[in-house]
């Protein structure tokens, strides 16, 4: 069964590039923009069950669009929100073991909500480009059951919020696109690529589907057409963790452990490892509210993980899953983090940003850099980073993270690590550059600081050599009041009320 798995995975990256043409071949009837349709509730063929948090993982009662007994039947809550989970594409024709999961975060953090889990299993469990196909009238029975809920009980469009994975991202879509009034919000899972990239926003998720749409793209790895994960922004906020391409802990040699501990029964999830991360960086957020990853509004991946981009000013960083402030960003801005490789996934990034003197032209890349820092909460010692470039009387900027709450930054360490090109002439210390000032910007606070050498008015950081000392230097009062009104910010206007996913965006 597990080989079955990849094997059928093979197929569907294979198969991506030739169902490209699909969703422009499909009847557009489907899209029509007579109301008449969504009235007509006959021809539903999804299921929508309403979980409970007692019960999160199997289907023991469903509402029926036009029975209206069934909302008392299953207990729907009027008065609470809605949660309309969306699975993908499955290649067993069963659920894959996170929808419970996320069931459960989902009730833990809204207890009094409805969490709805849509059956589209039948249609969803064919060859890949039928099942894409089949999004669109999956949505369309989405919006079926959001029109009449709508329709016949009142229930207000405010409170629904479906969420929405792969394929399901956009089913959540044509269903937003659908309906007469926006869906509040609608959260995409890493959305399917195969299909997708290059079909129009008629046929994917997009920002035009709900008054917010935000996203999160885990496996956006390969070209365009083979990426199982979409890669262009396909809502107001895109978010890209770890560049959005591969995440950290679903490489080969964790995959290996896994089958060493675990068996092939979980063999959907390891292959997919990176394509599901995305619900758990969601269930994370639901999970661990005091630790919110924060994401940061970025032109390229390369900027970012320089260190470029880890500003707040005018929206340009946000929380990261349910908490994320609803902006409705200009189009096709791309969000950046990094995450560790576990459950909490939240790191602190810091941009670090260093000139290097010496009196000989030197020039290395790819060297070991171990940096070392101590604040007022914790420490971290010898974080590594491989620097590309060093080169003489040149400024260095650099991203670190670090999964500790250092708290204020007071020292920091810099050590220049051997390589195995490490030759005698570095035991004289010839390879060594001057560092007067070290300038750190903590991008979860905002706060800067600059450092200076604690001994003398130069640190050196010398090839295969001991650590280059820094301490807070006192210039830096000026960013003190900085990181205070940022605070003042993230507690005020900026992030107000948006946790709770009721507020309309500006
Ligand atoms: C439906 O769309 C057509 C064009 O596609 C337009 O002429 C017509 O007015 C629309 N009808 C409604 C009810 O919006
Ligand atoms: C680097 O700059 C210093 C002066 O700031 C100068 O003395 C030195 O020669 C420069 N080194 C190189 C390699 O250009
Ligand atoms: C932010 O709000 C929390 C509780 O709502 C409060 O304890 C804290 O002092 C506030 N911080 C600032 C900087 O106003």
């Amino acid at each position: 069964m597990g080989k079955e798995n990849i094997w059928l995975l093979v197929i569907w990256i294979s198969l991506a590039k030739k169902c490209t043409g699909f969703s422009t071949t499909t009847e557009d009837t489907v899209l029509s923009n007579t109301t008449e349709w969504i009235t007509d509730l006959s021809d539903i063929q999804s299921k929508f069950s309403l979980r409970t948090a007692e019960i999160p993982d199997d289907d023991l009662c469903y509402i029926v669009p036009g029975q209206k007994n069934t909302i008392s039947e299953c207990q729907f809550n009027l008065e609470a929100k809605t949660f309309v989970v969306i699975h993908g594409w499955t290649v067993t024709g069963m659920y894959e073991s996170w929808v419970p999961k996320l069931v459960s975060a989902l009730y833990e953090r809204e207890p009094s909500a409805n969490v709805v889990v849509v059956d589209w299993l039948e249609r969803a469990s064919q060859h890949y480009p039928t099942s894409a196909a089949y999004t669109k009238l999956a949505g369309r029975d989405v919006a079926k059951f959001v029109q009449w809920l709508q329709r016949e009980l009142h229930y207000p469009w405010e409170k629904l919020h479906l969420l929405g994975y792969s394929l399901g991202a956009h089913v959540a879509g044509i269903a937003g696109l659908l309906t007469n009034n926006k869906i509040n919000r609608i959260t995409g899972l890493d959305p399917a690529g195969p299909g997708f990239e290059y079909a129009d926003e008629q046929s994917t998720l997009s920002p035009g589907d709900a008054l917010f749409v935000d996203v999160l793209h885990t496996n956006t790895r390969g070209s365009p057409d083979r990426s199982i994960g979409i890669q262009r922004p396909v809502g107001h906020v895109d978010i890209y963790p770890n560049g959005g391409t591969f995440q950290p802990g679903c490489n080969l040699q964790n995959t290996m452990m896994m089958i060493a501990t675990s068996g092939f029964q979980n063999m959907d999830q390891i292959v997919k490892c990176s394509h599901e991360r995305s619900i758990h960086l969601f269930i994370d957020s639901l999970v661990n509210k005091q630790q919110e990853s924060m994401a940061f509004r970025c032109g390229s991946k390369e900027a970012f993980n320089k260190g470029l981009c880890l500003s707040c000013r005018k929206n340009r960083c946000n929380k990261v899953g349910y908490g994320t402030n609803k902006v409705r960003s200009v189009r096709s801005s791309k969000m950046y983090m990094r995450t560790r490789e576990i459950m909490p996934y939240k790191v602190f990034h810091y941009q670090v940003k260093v000139h290097v003197f010496s009196q000989d032209q030197l020039s290395f890349t790819e060297q070991p850099i171990l940096v070392s820092l101590f604040g007022t909460e914790g420490e971290k010692e010898d974080i590594p980073f491989t620097m590309p470039f060093l080169n003489s009387n040149s400024t260095i900027s650099f991203l670190l993270t670090t999964d500790v709450d250092i708290g204020e930054l007071l020292m920091v360490k810099m050590k220049w690590d051997k390589d195995s090109y490490f030759s005698l002439s570095d035991w004289w210390g010839n390879n060594k550059f001057r560092i007067r000032k070290l300038r750190i910007k903590a991008g979860e606070t905002q706060a800067k600081v600059i450092f200076s050498s604690r001994e003398g008015e130069f640190a050196y950081l010398v090839r295969g050599g001991g650590d280059a000392v820094f301490v807070k230097s006192k210039e830096e009062e000026s960013s003190q009041k900085a990181e205070r009104r940022h605070k003042l910010k993230m507690n005020g206007s900026l992030f107000k009320g948006n946790a709770e996913g009721t507020s309309p965006p500006k």
